[in-house]
């Protein structure tokens, strides 16, 4: 694709309900010079990494920190500009009722407004994210301001119902965000991204920074919203456990890749890929006899760095089950359609549970 709008010809060969196409997308950031040579080193931060995401679905992205997954969503929006790839966005076309593609890494300025009034992005921190300075009504009203939306009283009434969508009172327009509780600062935050009223929105660990029994309560706005306004939102995590209510499919990811991608019931009832098992195995069960007797897959070591990563298999240097000196060193696993909808980067996959070798039993249990 060279072109900034993906053609006609070409839209029409892409299913209709796709919102967000990721292809191949990486990102290497330049980290430092050493030596006498002064040779440039790279962190590859994201690895050729592809998904879409359907119209009024959840796609989670999971992985330890560290694995690229803010670095992803921060590309896809162009926050930071990737090294290569693309995202295709569809947004519907100014003056018209019809929708089309843009290709966001290659955008001009015109197309990247309308990319930045239909997707939103939502960050972890609710304190960091909100400015301490500005009342809650500057703050959900800054996105209609920048792009132009109604008057100053226009945006007022916006700001008052935008804060009862999200469960406040309109009356909280005048506080500052210091006068709320973490829960309530992140639903001031989802606030400001539904201004615009977007069609996709970013969640970069929107609920990591609070105390569970927000979390859920956040969690259960978030599904709200997402039914009430069609919302199509890509989720970002660091376990399953949070994921688990919210998604339609999850992409687990490692070290820059997704190595296992999945409808949500398929990914949590019949996971492949060793390091899915090791993810599941900390998901903590309801059930206490249960939780009690099942076996804990514990990783060694952290994430290897992504200026070097391991040979062949990235998750090599921690896999329980891996052939290594063997094809894990020696040969990258490819992202395969194991079953249908379920695609797997390993050369031994484990869809009866992971089997784990007697002498490789000290990273379980
Ligand atoms: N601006 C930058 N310059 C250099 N390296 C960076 C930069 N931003 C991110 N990285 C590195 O890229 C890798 C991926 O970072 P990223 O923030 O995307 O991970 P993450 O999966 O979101 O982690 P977390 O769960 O901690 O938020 C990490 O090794 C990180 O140190
Ligand atoms: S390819 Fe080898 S090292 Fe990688 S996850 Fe599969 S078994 Fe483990
Ligand atoms: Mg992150």
């Amino acid at each position: 694709m060279t072109s900034a709008q993906m053609q006609s010809e070409d839209a029409s060969e892409v299913d209709d309900e796709i919102v967000l196409r990721v292809e191949d997308l990486t990102k290497s950031f330049l980290i430092q010079r050493r030596g006498l040579s002064r040779r440039a080193q790279y962190l590859q931060a994201v690895a050729g990494v592809s998904f879409d995401v359907k119209s009024g679905q959840t796609l989670s992205l999971v992985g330890e920190s560290g694995c690229g997954k803010s670095t992803t969503a921060r590309c896809i929006l162009r926050l930071i500009e990737p090294t290569s790839g693309n995202v295709f966005f569809r947004t519907p076309v100014d003056g018209t009722n019809q929708k089309g593609f843009v290709n966001i890494t290659e955008a001009n300025d015109a197309d990247m407004q309308r990319v930045r009034r239909h997707a939103q992005i939502v960050f972890q921190d609710p304190v960091a994210s909100l400015n301490p300075r500005m009342t809650v009504e500057a703050i959900i009203s800054e996105p209609l301001a920048a792009h132009g939306v109604g008057n100053r009283s226009e945006r007022g009434a916006r700001v008052r119902e935008l804060l009862e969508l999200v469960g406040l009172k309109a009356s909280f327009a005048q506080r500052f965000p210091r006068q709320f509780s973490g829960g309530q600062r992140q639903r001031i935050g989802i606030a400001r991204a539904l201004a615009l009223h977007p069609s996709l929105i970013i969640l970069d660990e929107p609920v990591s920074a609070l105390d569970v029994s927000v979390q859920a309560q956040v969690l259960n706005l978030l599904g709200d919203l997402q039914s009430q306004l069609g919302l199509t939102y890509l989720f970002i995590a660091h376990d399953l456990a949070v994921v688990r209510h919210v998604s339609t499919e999850v992409a687990v990811m490692y070290l820059g890749k997704i190595i296992e991608r999945a409808q949500r019931s398929e990914l949590f009832n019949s996971p492949i890929h060793p390091y899915t098992h090791a993810l599941m195995s900390a998901v903590p069960i309801p059930d206490p006899d249960v939780e009690l007797a099942r076996e804990r897959i514990i990783l060694e070591s952290d994430i290897p760095s992504a200026v070097n990563p391991p040979s062949g298999c990235r998750f090599r240097t921690r896999c329980p089950i891996a052939q290594s000196p063997g094809v894990c060193s020696e040969e990258e696993p490819e992202l395969r359609e194991h079953s249908p909808g379920h695609w797997i980067a390993c050369h031994f996959p484990q869809p009866e549970g992971l089997m784990i070798l007697d002498q490789n039993l000290a990273t379980a249990r």
